[in-house]
């Protein structure tokens, strides 16, 4: 490896992106791995602080626009302090979101478009890909009934269930798609043990 590797994990409500990532985390670490996890929106305080703008349930009146750009916004300051350094460090990011959250969420959810998204998210990321991207895929109903039993609902969770198939819709057409080769579709309503092992599969086929 002349440069780190940055994995992502994609998908909608409850899908279980955090407790994969834990434990990825901790098994690349177990073999000997620098890891870092981030979380999009946030990772740094800067980007955590715009997080709570983002996703507080006081700001229903958020405009679509500030929306885009605020996710952007996010997204810049922890590429900058943050993800980029570490690749250059040659270590492992693992990304709780990243680009593809606002291709499906801003560009084919909410309609801006694809190409204006794409083209934020390369001044954001100073182009930077995901070298490997998992969509963990889950029935909405499914998704909704875990998230409801964890934590508090943010203003984003608080949406209609058809706001939450068309995002599954959109994750699932942008995975079949499969630019760059990158794209991994794994059924997470499996338990937690047989999405960690076909994620592992994946992961040390192409860093071990
Ligand atoms: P979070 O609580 O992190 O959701 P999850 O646990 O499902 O990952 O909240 C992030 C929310 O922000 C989620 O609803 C998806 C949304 N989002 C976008 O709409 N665009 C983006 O670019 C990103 C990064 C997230």
């Amino acid at each position: 490896m002349t440069n780190g590797y940055l994995i992502s994990f994609e998908g909608g409500e409850g899908a279980g992106k955090t407790v994969q990532i834990k434990r990825l985390r901790d098994k690349l670490t177990e073999n000997g791995f620098d890891v870092l996890v981030v979380r999009e929106p946030g990772g740094t305080v800067i980007s955590e602080q715009i997080r709570e703008i983002l996703l507080s349930a006081k700001n229903v009146g958020i405009a679509y626009t500030t929306e885009v750009l605020l996710f952007q916004s996010a997204r810049a300051q922890v590429y900058r302090e943050l993800v980029l350094p570490s690749l250059e460090a040659k270590k492992i990011v693992l990304m709780d979101r990243t680009r593809d959250s606002s291709v499906v969420y801003q560009g084919m959810v909410r309609g801006f478009g694809v190409d204006v998204i794409e083209e934020l998210n390369n001044i954001s990321t100073r182009e930077t890909y995901p070298d490997l991207t998992f969509l963990l895929d889950v029935p909405v109903e499914i998704g909704l009934a875990r998230r409801a039993q964890t934590d508090k609902m943010d203003r984003l969770d608080m949406e209609a269930k058809e706001f939450h198939e068309k995002v599954r819709a959109a994750y699932l057409k942008v995975a079949k798609k499969n630019d760059h080769g990158r794209w991994h579709l794994v059924d997470a309503s499996k338990t937690i043990d047989e999405i960690f092992e076909e994620i592992w599969q994946t992961v040390s086929k192409t860093l071990l």
